[in-house]
């Protein structure tokens, strides 16, 4: 009997075509195909490390990745996960019921990958904590530019401590966000109570990588506004001044009408500077004395390529490899960052992060 040729196609190194049984490859099943689960469904394919199994309850949704992607599909969720061939689990619905699916995932003994943000508040975070502890498997948060090669690089030249700490930084950021998400007007981004809005759609990403590099924030001043969208109330911008618990001030900034789709990120230590620039796939560094920035390039990934490298880090880790994904620890962080946010435009007033 012949078996299936699978092509491992890991990041950086050249396909390799092997002979193995599918059955021995992990079964990760994506709940939520809608727009960010096709594209996880499809680079999750690209690895040929693992089966997929496309779960949504909506059926036209399941039809189309089938039809689209070859997918095996499963319209609930629950049956799915009693599977036992299912080894992870890849949650891309709504970020309402991030906590709830998640901590069943767990509880069923699968390891989870649940996408940003995990929540919208606090409920029923302990159980979903516990069950993580309980469990031994992976749980990580898809903040996916933990994946991008000039983020790794710049933190790992700030972790080395050549410059000293971060003391300051500044992260801008935006894009025209109904460019990438023609409907905006019609999906959860339009509802606060479903995820909604920039602080909880877009500058969360920010908040969770500089906290990755910099460390936890410990208090937010926040201001946000509907400067621009139309057809929705939630807020297309905001800026928020931060300190973090080592006394960093950092302030962020983004909106979602600008024209460029672009992201900067400066980190200012004693010693000298570091500035990451999304759009030109590079970080440089310069000392204090120089005048010159020292720039290190990397090859554009293109918008599937940080989501192929997750897929193939999520892969990794469940292997017990080292990653570099957000932990779920980072991820309640960044639930609490928003929700200081919230607070800090209720009162006007600086908000801690608890
Ligand atoms: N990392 C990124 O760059 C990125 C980009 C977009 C969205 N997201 C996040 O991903 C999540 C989903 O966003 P989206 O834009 O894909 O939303 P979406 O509305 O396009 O898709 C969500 C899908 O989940 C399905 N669904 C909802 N409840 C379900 C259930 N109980 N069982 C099975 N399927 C169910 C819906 O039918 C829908 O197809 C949100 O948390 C969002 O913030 C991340």
């Amino acid at each position: 009997m012949s078996l299936p040729s699978v092509a491992l196609a890991k990041e950086g190194h050249p396909a390799l075509h092997l002979h193995f049984p599918m059955s021995t490859l992990p079964t990760v099943l994506i709940i939520g195909c809608g727009s960010i689960g096709e594209r996880h469904l499809r680079n999750f394919q690209a690895t040929g490390r693992c089966r997929v199994i496309a779960c949504d309850n909506r059926p036209a949704i399941l039809a189309a990745m089938a039809e689209k992607h070859g997918a095996e599909t499963q319209s609930d969720w629950t049956a799915a996960l009693a599977d036992p061939a299912v080894t992870a689990v890849l949650i891309a619905t709504p970020a309402p019921s991030h906590v709830a699916i998640a901590t069943k995932v767990l509880q069923a003994g699968k390891h989870c990958l649940i996408e940003k943000p995990l929540s919208l508040n606090l409920d029923g975070m302990a159980a979903l904590q516990a069950a993580a502890v309980a469990s031994d498997k992976v749980c990580r948060i898809a903040y996916v530019q933990h994946s991008r090669p000039e983020v790794r690089a710049a933190k790992a030249f700030l972790d080395t401590g050549t410059f000293g700490p971060v003391r300051a930084a500044t992260i801008i950021s935006g894009q025209n966000f109904p460019t990438f998400r023609p409907a905006y007007r019609e999906i959860y981004y339009n509802n606060h109570a479903q995820g909604g809005g920039a602080i909880q759609d877009a500058i969360t990403h920010m908040f969770n990588l500089t906290e990755w590099i910099t460390g936890p924030t410990a208090s937010v001043l926040c201001d946000a506004g509907q400067q621009v969208l139309d057809g929705v109330e939630v807020e297309d911008t905001v800026a928020v001044t931060t300190r973090n618990r080592d006394g960093a001030i950092i302030t962020y900034t983004l909106n979602q009408f600008q024209a460029p789709n672009e992201a900067t990120m400066q980190f200012h230590c004693p010693g000298g500077s570091v500035k990451v620039e999304f759009q030109g796939t590079r970080w440089g560094r310069m000392a204090l004395g120089e005048t010159e920035w020292t720039w290190e390039s990397f090859t554009p990934l293109g918008r599937d390529g940080p989501f192929t490298i997750q897929a193939n880090d999520f892969l990794d880790a469940i292997e017990g490899k080292p990653d570099l994904m957000a932990t779920l620890e980072e991820g309640v962080q960044a639930v609490k960052f928003t929700m200081a946010c919230f607070e800090s435009l209720r009162t006007n007033a600086r908000a801690t992060v608890t």
